[in-house]
């Protein structure tokens, strides 16, 4: 009786370890498959781009893992491309300089971008109310501080992606022909707008139009003297149209920073001069 009893209770703790074992089943099946489905899309991305550059991406993934390991991060350098085309390697450096001999690496997109809580000149949802936090935070401080000194700041177009650059410019290119065209609008890969650093502003009094006229309006006088003290500077000043590729554009503002755009100001130089990188 006592050996029955015994081999019952073996019977049901034996049955009771199994339905425990098969429980844990659930959860760490669910784990690889998430773990597999990562790797296929891994794989997709990287099927995505021609096999010579997954390679390279693959390469630079196994020695960056290395440099980690070593404790040392490896400080990626800009690199002149086959069309002579230096391609910028910190696309997130707010301080980086995009212009027609510069261009940001395929496929860039912040990662941060946000909508400042600032007056658009429309109201529908589109990609280019936003801009990157660090410079929407500023944007908001600068239209702030403007409106309390009475100017009715507008912003008309911030981040732009390389899609949308790419129809902007060809469709200028067809409208007004390459060389009007080449003054006021960067090539796509080449555009500020595309770094989520820089708005178009304008006001009302000139129906937000982004041309010169806006430099005669009460705001766009003061922009140009207090911009810099919220981190912009006016990045294609009156005069320098050589050293910056484009016409003068008294309505784009950049986010460099307070202590760039403060020396920027003060010395009335543009951002290539600023870091020697005048073409
Ligand atoms: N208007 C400036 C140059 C741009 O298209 O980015
Ligand atoms: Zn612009």
């Amino acid at each position: 009786m006592a050996m029955k009893k015994i081999g019952i209770i073996t019977l049901i703790i034996i049955t009771f370890l199994s339905a425990c074992q098969s429980n844990e089943t659930s959860p760490k099946e669910s784990t690889d498959n998430s773990t597999i489905e990562k790797e296929l899309n891994k794989k997709e991305s990287i099927d995505d781009v021609p096999n010579d550059e997954a390679k390279d991406q693959a390469s630079d993934e196994t020695s960056e893992q290395k440099d980690n390991i070593n404790g040392e991060q490896e400080k990626k350098e800009d690199y002149v491309n086959e069309d002579g085309i230096v391609v910028i390697s910190d696309p997130n450096d707010i301080h980086l300089v995009v212009n027609k001999q510069r261009k940001l690496p395929d496929g860039y997109e912040p990662e941060d971008l946000v909508v400042p809580n600032v007056p658009f000149s429309f109201d529908e949802w589109n990609e280019k109310k936003q801009m990157r936090e660090v410079a929407a935070k500023a944007m908001e401080k600068l239209f702030a501080e403007s409106a309390k000194q009475g100017m009715e700041l507008v912003a008309v177009s911030g981040y732009r992606s390389f899609e949308r650059q790419k129809a902007i410019y060809n469709y200028n290119v067809e409208t007004q022909g390459l060389e009007h065209a080449q003054k006021y609008s960067a090539m796509p890969g080449h555009s500020e707008h595309q770094t989520g650093l820089t708005m178009d502003v304008s006001a009302a009094t000139v129906a937000f139009s982004l041309e010169e006229d806006f430099r005669q309006t009460k705001e766009g006088e003061w922009l140009e003297k207090h911009a810099h003290e919220y981190g912009f500077i006016i990045r294609y000043p009156k005069g320098k149209e050589e050293i910056t590729g484009y016409s003068y554009e008294p309505w784009h503002i950049r986010y460099v920073g307070k202590d760039v755009a403060k020396e920027i100001y003060e010395q009335q130089i543009t951002l290539e001069e600023f870091f020697n990188l005048v073409p």
